[in-house]
């Protein structure tokens, strides 16, 4: 039988996705009233970061711990992977030994290695290319707040990244629009435009991008591995700060959403991100009960 990884959104359909975002929700409600539920007892997960991570790595391991099972945390400086060790190897000792595996790295190319050769569920907790763990959280967060995000408006502001990706996939998924304004020289790649071209727009104009948006959404200029590209980064992203000004071409309860960790300042000012519209800590919150319900799905 062939594993389930999550690897992009689309490794699950429409209509899972679907209840899995409900499931989050109801996982979260049952959690604020005490109930324990454990379904994972005795089941490890492997969680490999060769990038950094402040919620990503707490919500899998603590999402672990609160389904009865428990993790691991493995970074390549004190495993054999940063010795060289190939990743198919890596891959058939720790799925042997564990039920699944969390993995966040640069290459996309390399957790599908890992996948192809894991024989348990391989998640990806952010390459550089995909976020989808991401994007489980910020869906649930919208239906919270303003019901189904079918047929809804959103606006990325910003770098054209791995969370503008998976944000593109689910729009496909969704089925929202995503209006994205990128400066030059920093659009999505093309394959993931190309494949979800019905249900996004591309401009340099991030005005036109959150003109009647439901949301808007942003990311940090510099992702994780582009620290030496910052200070041409900040100048190519001038104008492209969520401020005030650009929030009031939005709807006027439109959310603002930020994966987090934000750069107040640069791509948000603090007006926007302490503000009213701002749901940043609930999309934060949100990731462990989103992981919980994946890993219900994937592990249980
Ligand atoms: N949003 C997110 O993935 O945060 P971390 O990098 O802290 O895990
Ligand atoms: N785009 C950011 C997201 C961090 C959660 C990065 O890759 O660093």
């Amino acid at each position: 039988m062939s594993v389930q990884h999550f690897l992009t959104l689309d490794d699950l359909d429409a209509a899972t996705l679907a209840q899995l975002i409900d499931r989050a929700i109801e996982l979260k409600t049952e959690f604020k009233q005490g109930l324990v539920y454990e379904p994972l007892r005795n089941k490890s997960l492997a969680m490999i970061f060769s990038k950094s991570s402040t919620r990503t790595r707490v919500s899998f391991e603590v999402g672990m711990r609160q389904l009865g099972g428990g993790s691991l945390y493995l970074s390549p400086n004190d495993t054999q992977i940063g010795r060289g060790e190939p990743i198919e190897d890596t891959a058939r000792v720790v799925s042997s030994m564990v039920d699944g595996i969390m993995i966040r790295t640069a290459s996309h190319h390399d957790v599908e290695i890992l996948a192809a050769h894991s024989s348990v569920p391989v998640i990806n907790g952010l390459t550089d290319d995909y976020h989808p763990c991401q994007l489980l959280a910020d869906i649930q967060t919208f239906q919270e707040t303003r019901g189904s995000i079918r047929g809804a408006t959103i606006a990325w502001v910003g770098d054209g990244n791995n969370v503008c990706h998976s944000f593109m996939n689910a729009a496909r998924i969704f089925g929202f629009t995503l209006q994205i304004a990128t400066p030059k020289g920093f659009e999505p790649d093309q394959a993931v435009t190309a494949l979800n071209h019905n249900h996004i727009s591309l401009s340099h104009d991030p005005k036109n991008a959150v003109t009647g948006a439901d949301a808007v959404v942003t990311d940090t200029w510099a992702s994780m591995g582009q620290e030496s590209e910052r200070a041409k980064r900040e100048a190519a992203f001038d104008g492209y700060c969520v401020d005030s000004s650009l929030m009031a071409l939005a709807h006027k309860d439109a959310l603002f959403m930020h994966c987090l960790p934000a750069y107040r300042g640069r791509e948000v000012s603090i007006e926007v991100i302490e503000g009213a519209q701002s749901v940043v800590f609930q999309e934060a919150e949100n990731r462990l009960h989103a992981q919980k319900a994946l890993l219900e799905l994937l592990l249980a």
